[in-house]
């Protein structure tokens, strides 16, 4: 059931600001963008900047300035956080300036792919987050006309597109606007002109805010990026340009009409998108998680109560994510059946389109996401969308696409997720379909008191005594290139999500299994000292899951047990608390802290790991 213009707007008015932040942030397209005009140092603004933006993209960065009316670029293979901008702030101290920080999808991680890019005569440098669809097309016009590509970028379109439309008579502004209406894709754009001190910004899709300053205006991808200097913003929609000087004009990309946006005052925390003296976002996430399940239990009944109804009175319910929420929500089909007696279907989103044939107008999607950007997701939404079904989505991010293609969204309220590797927002998505299959059996009131509980009980792991034994246990395994880890039922799900938090982390091989499926293959994989970390909660599996870890360790294993009791044939035991239904809660935690610290001590950045980002855009 959509909801009525009115009660969005209740409903908008209700976000925390936490939430309006995520709105910006962690919409679409990977990258992010950053542009300063004005009388500080444009150089070193945007630097700082895109370091605070870096959990957008971090293969390759760039920037470009004016200086004495001519575009100045530099552009760098690696990650922007250990670049010093001085030796060019001392020679060049631009006051206009725009940058880049990349997660490459057109051309790979190399120099000449990184941003900005520019025009054949090299007067005009752009950014750009996003894709543009019709890259090859305009590329093949613009090569007749003589340009010559030195990227194998999609962007690179845009600077000769404009070069060309102001070669054939446009102004300036007029180009640029007229270059972007023919883009088709998603996109935010940054444009610097040499003969024009003024930024051009557009926005079609990815996010872009502006930050009016008393000593100069920027424009990026969100607000991190410029928080230190001011708090007054202005949040620009799909189709707007803006051009920003000491003033700023918002128009109409379509006709060039001006545009009225309502300035903000961000009273916002900035320590939530910062590390608060942690070595890493990651072990501050998961330190965050006692309250982020109170967060994600506080919500009032209503949402839950109506999707509950929805999936009581389905013709099939189907519950879709990717990777780490894919996870959850093969937890969760354990738990409606457990719990509520309901049948639920898994698929992940990129395999949904191929199991969609089931789907009937009264079928429900429930899907499963922390950015609502992922795409493979929205292609299950779609899919199932086509054959009238109704969505619900489970998110993070309020305001992002997911949630405007769901008919109904409930928020898990974790917060700004800024690691790369999820880990509030995982626990807060189990504790939400947690509560739901509760609500479907008519106890959600149980539900939520099971999840405040879990949370008062998890906090027991969240201390220094904790964290140092789960230091020490990782030191211990950290020359290991392999590990198992083994659950069933309700925590089968969770040794696959620990196989996910370990590889992409540590990048040590980590496989997780079906306690069960063990002795029908991979335990020829077992040798003499193997780790491998048994999941055994207080249910009816515990003694299968006992019986399982017994015959790896017959073969040679070392078995890390996670479980309430320490048992015999555990070699190392990770206690944690019987959380009964909420055991997938509280026996991520102890890998979480295990794949962190592996990360930390095989010298790898865990908020960063290669090859990731945070959230994935594309097929
Ligand atoms: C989580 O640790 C992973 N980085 C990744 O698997 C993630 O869960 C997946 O890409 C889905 O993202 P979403 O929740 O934003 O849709």
């Amino acid at each position: 059931m959509p909801l009525s213009p009115k009660s969005f707007f209740r409903a908008v008015s209700q976000i925390p600001e936490w939430a309006l932040y995520i709105l910006y942030a962690e919409r679409l397209y990977v990258c992010g963008i950053i542009g300063y005009t004005g009388k500080g140092n444009a150089i070193e603004l945007v630097v700082q900047g895109l370091k605070n933006l870096e959990y957008r993209g971090y293969d390759s960065f760039g920037y470009a300035w004016l200086d004495e009316n001519q575009v100045k670029t530099r552009r760098q293979v690696g990650e922007i956080s250990n670049f010093n901008a001085d030796g060019n702030a001392k020679t060049a101290v631009a006051n206009i300036a725009i940058g880049h920080t990349r997660w490459a999808t057109h051309g790979g991680v190399e120099e000449r792919n990184a941003h900005p890019h520019l025009s054949r005569n090299g007067e005009i440098a752009v950014v750009h987050n996003g894709i543009i669809e019709n890259h090859a097309e305009l590329k093949r016009f613009l090569e007749k006309k003589g340009f010559r590509f030195g990227s194998e970028t999609d962007t690179e379109v845009i600077p000769h597109l404009i070069e060309h439309l102001m070669d054939e008579g446009d102004d300036y502004e007029s180009a640029v606007r007229k270059a972007l209406r023919q883009l088709k894709g998603r996109f935010a754009v940054l444009v610097l002109s040499s003969s024009h001190p003024k930024i051009i910004a557009a926005r079609n899709g990815s996010p872009l805010v502006i930050g009016i300053g008393g000593n100069g205006n920027f424009i990026a991808s969100d607000i991190p990026a410029f928080l230190k200097h001011t708090k007054k913003v202005v949040f620009m929609e799909d189709g707007d340009i803006a051009v920003v000087n000491e003033t700023v004009k918002l128009l109409s990309l379509r006709d060039g009409s001006p545009a009225e946006r309502e300035t903000q005052h961000i009273n916002w925390d900035f320590q939530q998108a910062e590390k608060g003296g942690h070595d890493h976002f990651m072990i501050k996430e998961i330190l965050e998680q006692k309250e982020t399940l109170l967060k994600a239990a506080s919500q009032g009944n209503g949402v839950i109560e109506r999707v509950a109804s929805m999936i009581n009175s389905s013709f099939g319910t189907y519950i879709v994510g990717c990777g780490t929420a894919g996870k959850v929500c093969l937890t969760g089909t354990y738990l409606f059946s457990r719990i509520a007696k309901k049948h639920v279907n898994f698929a992940f989103g990129s395999e949904f389109p191929s199991y969609q044939h089931f789907i009937k107008p009264n079928s429900l999607l429930i899907a499963v996401s922390q950015s609502g950007e992922t795409a493979d997701t929205l292609e299950a939404i779609e899919a199932a969308k086509s054959k009238g079904a109704k969505v619900v989505s489970v998110l993070n991010a309020i305001g992002s696409t997911m949630q405007r293609q769901s008919d109904i969204s409930i928020p898990i309220n974790a917060g700004p997720e800024i690691c790369v590797a999820s880990t509030k927002a995982t626990t807060a998505q189990i504790a939400v379909l947690t509560m739901l299959a509760y609500a479907c059996d008519g106890r959600i009131d149980e539900g939520r008191a099971l999840i405040e509980e879990t949370a008062e009980k998890i906090s027991e792991m969240l201390t220094g005594e904790y964290l140092a034994n789960a230091r020490a246990v990782a030191e211990s395994l950290k020359h290991n290139e392999s590990m198992y880890i083994i659950g069933r039922g309700l925590n089968y799900p969770i040794a696959l999500e620990s196989s996910i938090k370990l590889q992409e982390v540590s990048y040590i091989h980590a496989e997780g299994f079906a306690a069960g499926e063990l002795k029908h293959g991979p335990i020829a994989l077992i040798g003499k000292g193997t780790p491998c970390i048994a999941i055994v909660a207080n249910d009816e599996t515990r003694n299968d899951v006992i019986g399982n870890a017994t015959e790896v360790k017959s073969r040679g294993g070392f078995i890390i047990g996670i479980s309430p009791e320490n048992h015999d044939v555990f070699d190392i035991w990770l206690k944690v608390p019987d959380c009964g239904d909420a055991s997938p809660i509280a026996n991520i935690i102890p890998v979480q802290l295990l794949s962190y610290y592996l990360a930390v001590f095989r010298g790898n950045n865990p908020d960063k790991p290669r090859n990731l980002a945070k959230s994935v855009t594309v097929k």
